[in-house]
């Protein structure tokens, strides 16, 4: 482990740990995968205004997401089936969560069960959630997930069908049995499907879903709602509008429509009319410490990591996890410093350049 310098070493690790199919799975993207690509490239062309002859010989990170403590605004995303990578699943990645002092999205489509992440440790956890045609499924799922103490409900909003992702498809990826949902099994996919993935989802998901049923899942749970997968100014403002709790400015990580902007690319586009009534998180492409600081000084709350922590966990299990998560804070902690700024609030949009300033 002491080898590992930076976040992006757990890839080759990972890929050399998994079978290819899985592997395929974590990485892969949309179609020409350019979002997939574009989603860290953007952040390579924002530069820095560091200050200097700032005290910054006592640096805090932490903050507060809808009123929870986190050490550092460093949050885990929602992936599924964990268990591809490790067998202890997402209950290592919560663990891991919970060590780094960090809260974890589960994906409803976790490997164990949300019960099973639940009891695991004393992670702070929000639940991610799909809206399937069969209303109840979804509307169980959220009850369990307040009763296992989840603390908010994130509603993925741009999956009303599966991306097409050539290399599940050439695999012929079948997902593994989703632990959360008896009858609505995926292993009743056929590798004659193609992507079993995209079979299921086809067949499960609901793609009539519509600004309507923020109102219906509002009814259906007290737990704040955060809407995950918004891009556009106007879509900032409806979510607002409707009565959410937050945002996660999101692309799924390049991995539903191709050629959707890198996210960091419209962030400040969603800030700037959200002006600060509901928080903002920001997901794709965060591979580094500067890259959660250019988030936050474009107006992000938080940042949500993804494919790096699953690496990690293929790799390492939960102690590759939560090296994931201390290289990026200590990353962070020290891009903090070098730009003159003691804590989160000192981090303002003065601190970077994007690529349409001049000098
Ligand atoms: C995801 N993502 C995702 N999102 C979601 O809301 N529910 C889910 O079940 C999943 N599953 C999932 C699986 C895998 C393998 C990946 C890579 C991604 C999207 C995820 O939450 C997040 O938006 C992106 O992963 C962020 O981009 P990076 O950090 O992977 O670049």
């Amino acid at each position: 482990m002491d080898q590992i310098v930076n976040v992006n070493e757990f890839q080759e690790l990972a890929k050399r740990a998994l079978p290819k199919m899985y592997y395929d799975f974590y990485r892969g993207g949309a179609e020409d995968q350019h979002t997939l690509k574009e989603n860290v490239a953007a952040f390579t062309r924002i530069m820095f205004r560091p200050r200097v002859l700032v005290d910054v010989s006592k640096i805090d990170m932490s903050t507060r997401i809808l009123g929870y403590p986190i050490s550092a605004p460093i949050m885990i995303a929602p992936t599924s089936n964990h268990k591809l990578a490790h067998p202890e699943g997402e209950t290592a990645t919560a663990k891991a969560a919970a060590a780094c002092n960090t809260i974890m999205i589960v994906s409803c489509m976790s490997s164990c069960t949300l019960e099973e992440v639940a009891s695991s440790c004393n992670a702070v956890r929000f639940f991610q959630i799909y809206v399937f045609e069969r209303r109840d499924v979804t509307a169980q799922v959220v009850k369990r997930a307040e009763r296992a103490g989840y603390k908010a409900i994130v509603l993925t909003v741009d999956v009303p069908k599966l991306g097409r992702r050539e290399a599940d498809i050439k695999n012929k990826m079948i997902p593994p049995k989703l632990s959360n949902f008896e009858g609505l099994s995926s292993t009743q996919v056929k590798p004659s499907d193609g992507s079993g993935v995209e079979a299921f989802a086809s067949r499960a998901l609901d793609a009539s879903l519509n600004w309507k049923d923020i109102e219906w899942l509002r009814s259906i749970t007290k737990l704040p709602i955060l809407i995950k997968g918004i891009l556009t100014r106007e879509d900032a403002l409806k979510a607002v509008e409707a009565g959410v709790d937050g945002i996660v400015v999101s692309n799924h990580g390049g991995r539903q429509l191709d050629y959707s902007p890198a996210t960091i690319t419209v962030l400040e586009e969603v800030v700037h009319v959200v002006k600060g009534r509901i928080p903002v998180l920001l997901d794709g492409g965060v591979r580094r410490g500067t890259d959660v600081f250019k988030a936050l000084a474009l107006g992000a709350k938080a940042v949500l990591i993804g494919r790096p922590v699953v690496y990690g966990l293929a790799a390492k299990g939960e102690d590759g996890v939560r090296k994931v998560i201390e290289m990026l804070k200590n990353e962070f902690e020290l891009t903090m410093a070098l730009s003159g700024c003691p804590t989160i609030g000192d981090i303002t949009r003065n601190h970077v350049r994007t690529p349409d300033e001049r000098l």
